[in-house]
């Protein structure tokens, strides 16, 4: 069957890569796509939000089926496009992306069947928000509503910092239309995971836990960002955490949007935190986790097009994944500045000398290949990913990996995976 995977970052270049392996799996085109995937896929220039060029493309070849990796096609209702088409595509609908695309809406679905997250306000008047937060005297999160491209949440433990966020998003407007509305809500403690599902509108797969490290330093500091990397499986997530999550967060979700008439079928992102309280929903997404994706999919032993197909089919239930055992870690190598500005266009080097079995992996993000060479096109570059016997070795095997490669003032985290250590530890 032919496929075409709509992305250019390391979340795709994994998708294409395990989609790539099936014997369902017929030629592959990704538009954009990277230098990396590139090497397995035909590549197309057209943009991941070019809905109607994606469209006219999958008409004209015939496309059996279009997987989605970003949310911003996703909550445009690329979906729904699509579908009217007669044409097969994996993710969730426009009003089913609500979950991801606007804050209120998913605080909402959470209050009203009883999902475990912080308590929240709502805002769209800047004097009430202030007055609110004047109020409060505690840490609290600001939250744009919409899609902010990672950037929109603001935890702030004072109140110059709170009344900073409620003006940057409802004042000055940083966001646009996405910063119309603010949630504020309470601010959570404890270690954060990220528990992935497919889902055919009714039933789930539940996919291997994970966990993402968002800030740009080692000991997580300094700014967010897309994400510096991923290990699984997520050692906070205990079998009993898992239940939990499970029954009173992803089950919880998929009926609730049923019974919204806006069943939820593709890929749900629950982002929790495990608080003293019990796990709570930080955020939903409404795709695969970069890099989450990349520490994941390296220990799936089962056919990801064919799960994927049976989400499409509504034929899930009762499928059950199959899990290699060992844990895989993925570091991201970013050019130096990322978050902030950034040098582009810089040779990488050292690619060849990974020996690309399946224990080690270098998917491509912000790479593109000219002339023969593979060049640095973005803030996030490459994730360096093995599998490893436990946490320990699969960290030592990608670092050892990451010795190998070099680009002009590459930075990546040296403490991937180190939290996993320390529960283990314990
Ligand atoms: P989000 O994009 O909503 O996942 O938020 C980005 C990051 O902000 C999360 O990964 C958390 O580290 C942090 N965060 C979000 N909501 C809260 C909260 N209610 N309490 C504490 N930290 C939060
Ligand atoms: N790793 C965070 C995300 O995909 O949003």
């Amino acid at each position: 069957m032919k496929i075409l995977v709509v992305g250019s970052g390391g979340r795709e270049h994994a998708l294409v890569w395990k989609i790539a392996q099936s014997p369902l799996a017929g030629k592959i085109y990704c538009a954009p796509g990277n230098g990396g995937i590139e090497e397995i896929a035909q590549c197309l220039d057209i943009a991941a939000d070019d809905i109607n060029a994606l469209l006219d493309f999958a008409q004209s070849e015939k496309i059996d089926l279009t997987v989605v990796g970003p949310e911003v096609p996703l909550a445009a209702g690329i979906v729904d496009v699509f579908q009217s088409k007669g044409l097969k595509i994996f993710g969730p609908s426009l009003l089913a992306s609500r979950l991801e695309s606007s804050k209120v809406f998913a605080k909402n679905i959470m209050k009203k069947y009883n999902i475990p997250t912080s308590g929240f306000e709502e805002f769209t008047d800047l004097d009430c928000a202030i007055k609110f937060v004047r109020e409060a005297k505690r840490s609290l999160v600001i939250k744009a509503d919409g899609l902010c491209a990672g950037k929109g949440v603001f935890v702030c433990a004072t109140l110059e910092e709170q009344e900073q966020a409620i003006n940057s998003i409802l004042k000055d407007k940083i966001f646009g239309d996405s910063g119309g509305r603010i949630i504020i809500e309470e601010c959570l403690v404890g270690p954060e995971a990220s528990i992935i599902v497919i889902s055919d509108g009714d039933n789930v797969i539940t996919l291997a836990s994970s966990q993402d490290h968002k800030r740009i330093f080692d000991d997580d500091m300094g700014p967010n960002t897309g994400g510096m990397g991923a290990y699984s499986p997520a050692p906070v997530v205990t079998d009993e955490a898992l239940k939990y999550i499970q029954e009173r967060i992803i089950f919880p979700t998929i009926a609730g949007m049923k019974s919204e008439g806006t069943p939820f079928c593709g890929v749900l992102y629950a982002g929790v935190m495990i608080t003293n309280d019990g796990p709570k929903v930080l955020e939903f997404n409404v795709r695969f986790g970069d890099p989450e994706t990349q520490a994941i999919l390296p220990r799936l032993k089962s056919d990801l097009l064919e799960m994927i197909l049976k989400s499409v089919d509504k034929k899930l239930k009762g499928y059950v994944a199959k899990w290699d055992t060992r844990s895989c870690v993925c570091v991201v190598a970013v050019s130096g500045g990322y978050p902030g500005a950034y040098k582009k266009e810089k040779l990488i080097n050292g690619l060849n000398e990974v020996d690309g079995t399946k224990d080690e992996i270098v998917f491509h993000a912000g790479t593109k290949k000219t002339e023969g060479k593979i060049l640095t096109s973005g803030g996030r570059v490459l994730g360096i990913t093995s599998l490893g016997n436990d946490i320990k070795s699969a960290i030592d095997n990608t670092y050892a990996v990451l010795d190998k490669i070099n680009f002009e003032s590459m930075f990546f985290r040296r403490d991937i995976g180190k939290k996993a250590l320390g529960v283990y530890a314990e």
